[in-house]
């Protein structure tokens, strides 16, 4: 429960705030730190009597957020062409809302890293710009997804699910997201985007040579590249994404939220922010009169 409460408070918290790239991380064990505020305020008791202060009024937002995400957390997808930005994108979501990020592509590569069986059957579809097979990647999501810090703090799923085949085993199991965000970026994008993206290994940031430079030489001199980050790889990366897509959005078809991804990432942001901020907002009003 301290676990849930500590995302439910950081997910109050964030959303007093205004959206904003470097997004700070909520508080690490679960209290929810007003500035300026005495201790005895954390509790978010309030005051009904009499005129509200806008502070008042923060307050009591943020105690309905918190029992809208104790009750019912917050469920994202997020969906879109290589290097639209899906990655990028988590890093904000995740530390405004606090949701458990689960990335297809990260834990397929944690699999190549640790060399177990499955990553180096994943690796030989990953090099040819495929689409790893269910057997492998499915059971691999859905254990992730149904561990308790994603059922408690609410899930962003990253990638996946990326075929008809694979939303279906979600559906059975009864899975299913508040919103669909597809992220639309023109294919004459992509390409730049990919060949010019950077890992820093000691943070797991996401940079861009051209558009996200690096802040010092240090880091600079330690990044790394993707084995699938080459032009030739991004063109199948491409295709096989063209193939899956449609049967995506008749999935989801009731949730999707388009978004334009070819602005900056903080404009990207913010209107992924808005999205998420009314959700959240009506999984309180359903709390708040029930
Ligand atoms: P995965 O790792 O998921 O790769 P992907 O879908 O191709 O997406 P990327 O990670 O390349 O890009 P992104 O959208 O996260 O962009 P990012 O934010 O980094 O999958 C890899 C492979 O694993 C697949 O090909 C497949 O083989 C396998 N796989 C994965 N999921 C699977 C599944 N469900 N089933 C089967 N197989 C699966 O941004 C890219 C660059 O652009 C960065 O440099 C960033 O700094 C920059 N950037 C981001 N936003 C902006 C912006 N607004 N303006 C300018 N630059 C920006």
């Amino acid at each position: 429960m301290a676990s849930s409460m500590a995302a439910a408070c950081a997910a109050a918290a964030a959303s007093l705030s205004p959206p904003q790239s470097t997004a700070q991380r909520p508080g690490s064990q679960g209290r929810l730190l007003f500035p300026g505020a005495p201790a005895s305020s954390r509790s978010l008791r309030l005051r009904t009597a009499g005129r509200r202060s806008p502070a008042t009024r923060s307050l009591r937002r943020a105690s309905k957020a918190v029992v809208a995400a104790l009750a019912d957390p917050l469920k994202v997808m997020i969906s879109g062409a290589p290097a639209s930005g899906k990655g990028t994108q988590c890093e904000l979501i995740k530390a405004k809302y606090g949701l458990v990020h689960i990335s297809a592509g990260d834990l397929l590569r944690a699999e190549i890293a640790a060399g177990s069986e499955n990553g180096k059957q994943a690796k030989e579809y990953m090099e040819k710009g495929q689409l790893v097979p269910d057997e492998i990647v499915v059971n691999m999501v859905k254990e992730r997804l149904l561990q308790p810090d994603a059922q408690e703090n609410g899930w962003l799923l990253d990638g996946y699910p990326r075929s008809y085949s694979q939303a279906m085993a979600l559906e059975t199991l009864e899975i299913r997201p508040d919103t669909f965000i597809l992220l639309d970026v023109p294919d004459e994008l992509l390409v730049e985007r990919v060949v010019g993206r950077r890992l820093d290994p000691v943070t797991g940031k996401i940079y861009h040579l051209k558009y996200s430079p690096p802040e010092n030489e240090e880091i600079a001199s330690r990044l790394t590249q993707r084995f699938d980050d080459t032009e030739e790889k991004v063109k199948l990366r491409l295709q096989t994404y063209y193939q899956n897509v449609e049967s995506l959005l008749s999935t989801y078809d009731n949730v999707i939220v388009k978004v334009k991804g070819d602005v900056t990432v903080d404009e990207v942001f913010a209107e992924i922010d808005k999205q998420l901020s009314s959700i959240l907002d009506k999984k309180t009003e359903t709390v708040a009169s029930a």
